[in-house]
């Protein structure tokens, strides 16, 4: 391509500076706009990262119509997701949406509608697809040393954690640590197990804790943020959940803001009938040897690293789109086809907790 690829940011807060390095660390890309609801603080953004004054807007279908640009971040609170991307996607630009994909699945599949309907790249923010770990665990699997994985546990369990602010009201979040947290694991699960579909769920979710803002910080683990008066809490504080396939495998589920739990625990583990796999703190493999039960790990550094991960994802979403200019569109790793899937998982696991019975997956 004979030009750079344009590209602007919806939502200036704090994940959008990764989407903002990601971008800078491309020699084929410029920022065209940027765009925030709060006008100061995307004007103060702007400043920070070069992009000039008449460049900021405070509504994007303003900017979508002014702008030339190609390809649009959504970062924006959970509840702007769905209509800044239809938004994005109907005025022609390819998107990235942060995860969650939206506050539900309704939602979520007129987002891919839309991609869909305009022939757009619509890739969603599963930045744990893009991991060293990852990469390491993916690679065993899909050499068979595993075999056929029958049962999975996701694991995201903060002592005391909401983000505060709006993650706690779930007028904007959608809801609590089953969104925020859960969805990441979830979503690494499913991917590593081969994107088996999803059939039902049976789940809990609890609000016994609240957020304790009154618990004082002795710890560098994750702890509250400040209140803001414009967000009230009304998100669940734990949610756990069986979540079974169509290929009979069965994910277990448990993610926390806040939990009476001595260390917050984040993993995913994957049983199969070759091996057993864990990716937290490092990539470690149970299975036989010589006739020995044997733990097994990779040598060299498997431990999840962030020096460089959301920069491989911003790359790849960079690289879905440049194939699109050039007329040979690759495929994208984290489609908003998986974002659906993972609506409908984290919908039933809502819907179970409030029925207290199985809710099925269609
Ligand atoms: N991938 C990850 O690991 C990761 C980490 C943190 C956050 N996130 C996701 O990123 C998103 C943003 O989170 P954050 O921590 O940056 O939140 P934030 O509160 O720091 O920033 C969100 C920004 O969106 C703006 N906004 C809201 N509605 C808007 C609209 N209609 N138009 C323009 N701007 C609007 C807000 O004013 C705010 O500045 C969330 O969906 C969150 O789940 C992902």
């Amino acid at each position: 391509m004979d030009r750079k690829i344009r590209a602007a940011i919806i939502g200036t807060g704090g994940i959008s500076g990764v989407h903002m390095a990601g971008y800078k660390a491309l020699p084929n890309v410029e920022i065209a706009a940027v765009c925030d609801i709060d006008v100061p603080k995307a004007k103060a953004y702007a400043e920070k990262h070069g992009v000039g004054c008449d460049h900021v807007y405070e509504s994007y279908d303003e900017m979508l119509k002014k702008e030339d640009i190609d390809c649009v971040s959504v970062c924006t609170w959970n509840a702007a997701h769905a209509p800044a991307t239809i938004a994005a996607l109907n005025a022609g630009k390819h998107v990235i949406c942060e995860k969650p994909m939206a506050l539900n699945q309704v939602q979520a599949q007129e987002m891919l509608d839309a991609a869909k309907k305009n022939d757009r790249i619509l890739m969603i923010g599963f930045v744990r697809r893009y991991g060293n770990d990852c990469r390491v665990v993916k690679d065993f699997i899909d050499s068979g040393a595993v075999g056929d994985i029958y049962y999975a546990k996701a694991t995201y369990l903060r002592r005391h954690g909401c983000p505060g602010g709006w993650f706690g009201d779930k007028r904007y979040s959608g809801g609590g640590p089953l969104i925020d947290l859960g969805v990441h694991v979830i979503d690494l699960s499913r991917y590593l197990m081969g994107n088996p579909t999803p059939v039902s769920a049976f789940g809990a979710t609890f609000h016994k804790l609240g957020n304790r803002p009154h618990l004082k910080s002795t710890t560098k683990e994750w702890v509250a943020t400040a209140q803001d008066p414009r967000f009230g809490f009304s998100v669940e504080d734990l949610a756990t959940a069986m979540v079974r396939f169509d290929n009979g495998a069965v994910l277990s589920v448990e993610c926390s803001f806040d939990l009476n739990i001595k260390k917050g625990v984040g993993d995913v583990e994957l049983f199969g009938t070759k091996a057993g796999i864990k990716l937290s703190p490092d990539v470690e493999i149970t299975t036989e040897m010589n006739d020995y039960m044997v733990d097994i790990a990779p040598y060299g550094e498997t431990k999840l690293s962030f020096e460089g991960l959301f920069e491989s994802e911003m790359a790849h979403f960079v690289q879905c789109v440049e194939s699109d200019l050039n007329g040979a569109r690759i495929e994208c790793r984290s489609p908003g086809e998986d974002g659906v899937t993972i609506m409908k998982i984290l919908d039933a696991i809502y819907e179970s907790a409030a029925t207290g019975h199985e809710a099925l997956i269609r």
